[in-house]
């Protein structure tokens, strides 16, 4: 049975009634919480930081997965460590050292990540794959939820998948921003793995229903 992935961001969750919408997800088909930390100079916005992460992390029941959109990661991965992160993926565009990096993540026990912007070429992960838990594809420019998605992404889906089979790396692929009902199936016909949705779900009438929706999509 296939078992893709569904990972709402909560970016696009009511912050007023954040420990609700925990729960919710906690109660759906969910499977991972996917969360954007933005530091106001890798993108144009700020999102929120550790102190939120740790109420979040304090009623949060599944996997953790952290995207930081911030400069210069390596001086908070202790931190993001101790705050309960599983995944923490950073941005190749912030990374001088990359290989160095990711090594500092899984020496913390956590899943190394690699975030990448949608100008990027997946051909530039070819050489440190075998060392990638997870590509967090930018489907959409980072910094906001609520974008419309980049159709180009599905050929640099279909790029990393052969340089993944290439390489017998056992990284997933998480595809992130602007993912609907309209594209979720699509996305993973071309080798996705993980799929993160953050308007869809919290602006949906019924967002429980909607998480089923698309954890059925995706493993149809
Ligand atoms: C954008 C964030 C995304 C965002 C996705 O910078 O990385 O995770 O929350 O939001 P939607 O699903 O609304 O595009
Ligand atoms: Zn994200």
């Amino acid at each position: 049975m296939k078992n893709n992935l569904i990972a709402p961001s909560l970016l696009a969750a009511d912050f007023g009634n954040l420990q609700r919408d925990i729960e919710m997800i906690n109660n759906s088909e969910a499977d991972w919480f996917h969360i954007d930390i933005m530091d106001g100079v890798f993108v144009p916005n700020i999102s929120y930081g550790m102190p939120v992460l740790a109420a979040i992390q304090k009623h949060a029941k599944k996997t953790i997965d952290i995207h930081l959109m911030i400069v210069d990661p390596d001086r908070y991965i202790k931190e993001f460590a101790a705050l309960g992160a599983n995944n923490l993926s950073v941005h190749y565009e912030a990374c001088t050292h990359l290989h160095r990096t990711l090594q500092a993540i899984k020496a913390e026990g956590m899943k190394a990540g690699v975030a990448i912007n949608p100008h990027t070429p997946v051909e530039l992960l070819e050489d440190v794959i075998a060392d990638i838990d997870l590509v967090c594809m930018m489907s959409v420019n980072p910094g906001f939820g609520g974008q419309s998605f980049i159709e180009n992404t599905y050929k640099k889906i279909e790029k990393l998948k052969q340089i993944i089979e290439r390489n017998n790396a056992p990284t997933l692929i998480e595809i992130d921003g602007g993912v609907t009902d309209k594209n979720a199936a699509q996305l993973i016909d071309a080798g996705a793995d993980v799929l993160v949705a953050g308007s869809f779900v919290f602006k949906a009438e019924d967002p429980t229903q909607t998480i089923k929706n698309l954890k059925s999509l995706v493993n149809s």
